[in-house]
């Protein structure tokens, strides 16, 4: 059974080859992070321009690498949302375009689901029921994964998303993008505890998140800081050191709520944060000390890809579940109702 996918939600142009549904034979990645780095985030007119550049070499190289021609693909699973209207349409334009080619059958999915099934795809073992924790730059959602393809929604960020806040730090404070791998890496060696910031909600007894009022707090102490201070690569670090653990230990007492008030034991991280080193081994550690069972899909299967569309395409099809070809893009998805 050989799956194409096609991920195009944000400004990754993402071509996968998939087989059997757990099988990685290609996962093709065209960054562009170089062209909206200059912008400090991503412009979507851009994006969809460059999906649009990109995505024949990029199926190319998937068909290649994988050693595979088109007519010999099962089926074709596309993003269908949540992401930027116009990346999502390049994807989708693609893929039906290749599944009325072929002949094939066509099938749209929720961006976020991927995201679930990454872990899947590193983890063949993890089982339902698990609470699913998936952080990147648009989303920060805590989830009931009852079965696969049965999800309770349980909390979301209220503003920006975690990688968001990570990004628009990074931003202010000029030291490059995307700003999470960057800070992840500056952060190694500094001190978390010179500065505090409370994380926003952080000790309410409810799913919800909120960061937007953590990045005013580590700007405005950034900007109390002298013009010597904000030269000084130690002082800067710890800044960011002490921003990101108050990221995670929101991340994580919302987390062990979940646990707590479900009584489920096993938790799974997604998104592009979770391939955070600094949340991952935080996760590890707790989730020891709480005897839980703690799933980390690795880094490059964190961060988007069509491997994870493919790995939940793949799911759906045997489940009997096909799209129609005229299905649109709906840049609002989510994850279990709600
Ligand atoms: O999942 P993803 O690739 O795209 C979205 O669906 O948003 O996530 C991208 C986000 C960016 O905000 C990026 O800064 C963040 O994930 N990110 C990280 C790390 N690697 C990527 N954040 C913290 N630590 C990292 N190592
Ligand atoms: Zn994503």
């Amino acid at each position: 059974m050989y799956c194409l996918a096609i991920e195009t939600s944000c400004d990754d142009t993402c071509v996968a080859i998939i087989k059997d549904g757990f099988i990685i034979l290609s996962n093709v990645i065209s960054s562009q992070t170089d062209i909206h780095r200059r912008f400090g985030g991503v412009v979507p007119e851009v994006a969809s321009r460059r999906h649009l550049e990109y995505l024949i070499p990029a199926l190319e190289q998937a068909c290649q690498q994988a050693n595979i021609t088109l007519k010999e693909i099962d089926l074709v699973a596309v993003t269908r949302g949540p992401g930027l209207t116009g990346s999502l349409l390049m994807g989708l334009c693609m893929g039906k375009t290749l599944a009325i080619l072929y002949q094939k059958p066509f099938i749209a999915i929720n961006h976020l689901e991927g995201h679930l099934f990454a872990s899947r795809l590193d983890h063949p073992e993890i089982k339902p029921p698990f609470i699913s924790l998936i952080v990147s730059g648009g989303h920060t959602e805590l989830t009931l994964v009852k079965d696969w393809g049965e999800y309770i929604h349980l909390g979301r960020t209220r503003d920006d998303a975690a990688g968001e806040v990570y990004d628009k730090v990074a931003q202010y404070l000029k030291i490059g993008y995307p700003g999470g791998p960057i800070i992840d890496n500056r952060v190694k060696n500094a001190n978390p505890t010179r500065f505090y910031f409370r994380g926003g909600l952080e000790d309410q007894e409810n799913y919800d998140f909120s960061f937007s009022g953590l990045k005013t707090a580590v700007i405005r102490t950034y900007d109390q800081l002298s013009d010597s201070s904000k030269q000084d690569d130690n002082i800067i670090n710890d800044l960011l050191a002490s921003f990101q653990r108050s990221v995670i230990r929101t991340l994580w007492k919302k987390t062990i709520l979940a646990i707590k008030k479900t009584g489920i034991r096993t938790v799974s991280l997604g998104g592009g944060v979770a391939a955070n080193s600094s949340l991952r081994s935080h996760f590890l550690q707790k989730g020891a000390q709480h005897n839980l069972k703690v799933y980390l899909p690795s880094p490059a299967l964190c961060t988007d890809n069509a491997a994870m569309i493919g790995s939940s395409g793949t799911f759906h099809y045997f489940t009997g579940k096909i799209s129609p070809l005229d299905i649109e893009p709906d840049p609002q998805l989510r994850l279990g109702g709600t």
